[in-house]
This record gives structure tokens, sequence and C-alpha cells, in this order.
């Protein structure tokens, strides 16, 4: 018998990420959906990475590895930080800019945190927003039944923006599985959205951060970050070799959802293709020992004999 669609959320960064078979991550106000803008607009692979810091210092070394210099783009109190290309609105990156740019770096307050936190459970991570909300469920769903949601919260604190979010795609998951099980905190979310008869920018712009950007400057963003299903790419975490470790990266893969073109049709502006990483995604998980998706070494050697031995 097939395990039963699950549901679970966790409402801020840092809380505990249970088991599950993937993990969906939220920074509506705005890391996802920046992310999501730059994958709609073609874009190569995005490094999230966990400060400003670290992020200077990759898109260093992936310029000096040879080629044209990285994007490098994020916030540090919602405004760019010092020498960095590009803040975090997604309303700044264009068809132009994503062109001129091999690749992105990006780091942000909670949004990239989440999404190297919830990499470190050794379960695939999509990132996704309102944008891509149906497209990333989709996705999610042709991986595992058991489903987490993690939103990125403000400063390790719940935040109603990624709140209503989860809950828009808690709403679309049980109309396509009314059979579904909520966690208690699925359930918190899900009556977020419900509760947002005005319509769900209204809702949004009621939001702490959503009042903040405003205040700044950004009101814009939000708008257009409530665009929603106005995507179809969902944005996938890798990993890849730096040094004796590994590295995130973010691929864009098409939605499946979405009617595949013909062999003889033109590809898709976007130039996005299926993902050619899949195999990558290949990830050891164990009940009884932790594993993590940043193997190197000794570790990684280690986790593909488990998987040789599973299989
Ligand atoms: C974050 O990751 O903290 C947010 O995306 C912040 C922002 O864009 O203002």
């Amino acid at each position: 018998m097939p395990r039963p669609v699950e549901a679970d959320v966790v409402l801020a960064c840092g809380e505990h990420l249970p088991a599950v078979d993937v993990w969906i991550v939220i920074d509506v106000l705005r890391a996802t959906t920046v992310i999501t803008r730059w994958f709609e607009l073609g874009g190569g692979d995005l490094y999230p990475v966990a400060s400003t810091s670290a992020a200077r210092e990759l898109a260093r070394s992936l310029s000096s590895a040879g080629g044209a210099a990285p994007l490098l783009m994020g916030e540090e109190n919602a405004i760019p930080p010092e020498g960095f290309d590009l803040g975090n609105s997604p309303l700044d990156l264009s068809h132009e800019l994503v062109r001129s740019h091999p690749c992105a770096v990006m780091s942000t307050s909670n949004g990239t945190v989440s999404l190297l936190a919830a990499a470190a459970t050794g379960t695939p991570v999509i990132a996704a927003c309102v944008r891509n909300a149906s497209a990333a469920l989709e996705h999610a769903l042709s991986i595992g039944p058991r489903l987490g949601i993690l939103c990125a919260g403000r400063r390790r604190r719940p935040g109603w923006d990624d709140t209503l979010c989860a809950g828009l795609i808690l709403n679309e998951l049980k109309a396509r599985h009314p059979e579904v099980l909520l966690a208690d905190s699925a359930r918190l979310a899900l009556l977020a959205w419900r509760s947002s008869s005005g319509g769900l920018l209204e809702s949004m712009r009621t939001a702490d951060h959503a009042i903040f950007l405003d205040r700044i400057g950004y009101g814009a963003d939000i708008d257009f970050a409530c665009e929603q299903d106005a995507a179809f790419v969902v944005p996938m975490l890798h990993e890849e070799p730096e040094g004796d470790g590994m590295r995130a990266v973010l691929r864009a893969v098409v939605n499946t959802a979405r009617p595949r073109p013909s062999p003889s049709a033109p590809e898709p502006e976007s130039g996005i293709n299926p993902d050619p990483f899949a195999p990558l995604l290949q990830y050891a998980q164990d009940k009884d020992e932790k594993q993590y998706f940043f193997l190197g070494g000794e570790a990684r050697k280690r986790a593909e004999k488990k998987l040789d031995w599973r299989n």
C-alpha cells in the first residue's frame, strides 16, 4: 500500500527539523522569490551561502577560477551589503543582468540560511514562494509523500508572510489529496491561509516584514511576490565538490506538470532544460544514523557504500 501523503511545517528556521522526504523552503519576502525570479529569467547556477563574507569569498574564488564574475546579490537588513552587485529585490533582476553573469552567489539574513539548514538534514531541498507554489508542490510530490515546509521566518521567529505561503501550498495539497495528514503546525499554516478572506496580497501586506519593506521603499516587491503561480520553475538544491568538502548550488528543474515541448518545438525562451543533475539527488537517509547532504571524502564513500548495499 502506498504511504499516505503527510505534511509538516516548521514555522521558523532554528526550530527542530523532523524527518521528511523533501523540504520545501519558503522565504517569500524575498529570498526564494528572488531565487525563483533568477531562474525564471534563465539564470545559471545560484550558490546560496550563509553570510556576506562567505558570499564575497566565494564570488572571488569563482572569478579567479576563470570566466566572468558571478552576480553577487543578497541583503543585510533588507538592503544591499557593501560591495554587492545587487540587493534582494526581484525587480532589480533583468534578462540582461542574468545573461551577463554565468552564475550568482547569494547571501541573505534568513532565506539562504534556511536553505542550508534544510540541506544539512540530508534530504532533497526545493526553494518555493507564491510565484512557483503549484510547480514546487508538484515537484515535491514527485520526490516523496512526506512533505516538510520550512518557513524561513524572521530572526528565528515565525513570519506571517511565510506562514501564509505555506498555507497556500497546503490548501493546494489538500485539494489534490483530501486525505493528507497534517501536523499541528501545518494546520496552523492552513488556518492562516484560510483566514485571509481579503485576498493574498492584502493579507501579505500586513506581515511585519512587508510593512518594513514598504516603509523603506520596496513595496512593489510585495505585489510582485504575490503573483500566484506566475512561474513554472522549481529551484532545487544540489551539491558540488569544493576543496575537500561539498558546497550547495541551486539549479532549476522544469515543472513536470507543465507539458514538455515536443522534440521539434523550439526550446523555451528561458533556456531551462530538464534537470541533468537528477542522479546527484540520491541521498543517504537512515532512520538510525544521521546522514548529511554535504558529504566529503571518507564520509561520502561510506554513504555511497550504504546506498549500494541498499540497492
Ligand atoms: C531574508 O532572507 O532574510 C530576506 O529575504 C530578507 C529580505 O529580502 O528583506
